[in-house]
This record gives structure tokens, sequence and C-alpha cells, in this order.
């Protein structure tokens, strides 16, 4: 029974301690994450995207704020292309690093913040953020993307974009909308050519 009891409470002290340290985490890097939480996309939604989109005609493919690397493993092994994400939050960084490198892929996970990585030359971006900041992430797609690129965005919607076309999983629970806008196309009013 004293053996039991010694389990329980060590179980409980590493449970509050991993939840300790992830709040501290996230608190950390909230001045530069403004409130994109690390909160994985769901996989029924990762493998929807990965049925929609052909991603092996692309060369250089990104992804701005790469979790647990889950989006990048799924195009690497479904479409055989590497993906470069970028990071801030280390303990997302590091589960990131530990699947690429557990499962042999050349994704590459950058610790930096999407806001200073230039973007000029990418093909398509992959984005699961928070609403407060997609107007000024629109800018900067915007000017940094060529005309042609594929930016897919999963939840949350480019203010004063028109997709080109919006999936939904047809899961009962996990069916968010995931946006697809090209550009050059992105500011065409819906219906005109
Ligand atoms: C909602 S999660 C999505 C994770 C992953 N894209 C996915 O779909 O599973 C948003 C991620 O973006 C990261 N993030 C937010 N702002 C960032 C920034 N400025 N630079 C790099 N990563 C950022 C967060 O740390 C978090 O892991």
């Amino acid at each position: 029974m004293e053996l039991f009891l010694k389990a329980v409470l060590i179980i409980f002290l590493i449970v509050f301690l991993g939840l300790f340290l992830f709040s501290i985490v996230i608190i950390v890097v909230h001045r530069k994450t403004g409130g994109a939480l690390f909160v994985p996309t769901p996989r029924v939604i990762v493998q929807t995207i990965m049925e929609h989109v052909d991603f092996s005609p692309y060369h250089d493919i990104r992804e701005l704020g790469a979790g647990d690397g889950r989006f990048m493993a799924a195009v690497e092994k479904t479409h055989g292309r590497p993906v470069t994400g970028y990071e801030v939050n280390p303990l997302a960084y590091l589960l990131c690093r530990l699947r690429l490198g557990v499962s042999g892929l050349s994704s590459r996970v950058v610790y930096r913040s999407f806001w200073e990585a230039d973007l000029a030359g990418a093909q398509i971006v992959f984005c699961y953020l928070f609403p407060d900041i997609m107007p000024r992430l629109g800018e900067k797609l915007a000017q940094e993307l060529d005309k042609g690129a594929l930016v897919i965005s999963a939840n949350f919607p480019l203010p004063g974009w028109t997709p080109e076309g919006i999936i939904h999983s047809d899961h009962p629970v996990f069916n968010d909308p995931v946006f697809l806008y090209r550009i050059g196309a992105h500011l065409k009013r819906p219906g005109r050519r």
C-alpha cells in the first residue's frame, strides 16, 4: 500500500511539474507568439490536407509555427517533400526535432520566430496560428511571397483575402475549415474571374 501511494505521489509530481513547465514556457514565449499557443492540428485535419493538396511538385515548403512537427512529417511521408519549419516554443521545438530525427526525415525545424524569417521563394506556406496575428501575417505573406504561391491556413482566415478553396474533414468533431489562398488571386472578390 505504501509503495502504491509513493507511486501515485511520484506520478502526480511528474504531471504537476510537466504542466508547470509547459505554462512557464507559454508565458515566456507569449511576446513572440502573440497568443498562438502550442496546440497541434488534429491528425484527421492533417490527413485531409494531405488528401486535397499535392505537395509533390513543390520544393520550398514552409511551416510557420511547426509545433510537434506532425504536418512536416506528414508532407514528407505522403508526398516525399521536405518542409522547413519555424518554432519558438522550446518544448515544441524539441518534440519536433525528436519526431523528425526518429523518423529519419530530412525536413528541418529552425528555432526562430517566423516574423524574422524571409519567406521569399516559398511555394507553399502552412500555418495554424491565432486570429489576432492574422492581419499582420497577411501583410508579410503578401509582401514576401511570389505570385502563384499557395498559403494554407488551418482554422483562421486571412482577413480581407479570398480563398481559392476551403476544405473540411468529415470528422464529426474535428472539422474546422482549412483555407487555401493563391498569391495573386488572394484579393479577388468571390465569383469574379
Ligand atoms: C496552434 S500551434 C500549431 C502547431 C503546428 N503548426 C500544427 O499544426 O500542429 C501554433 C504553433 O506556432 C508556434 N508559434 C507561434 N508564433 C510563432 C513565431 N512567431 N515563430 C515561430 N513559431 C511560432 C507556437 O509555439 C505553436 O507551437
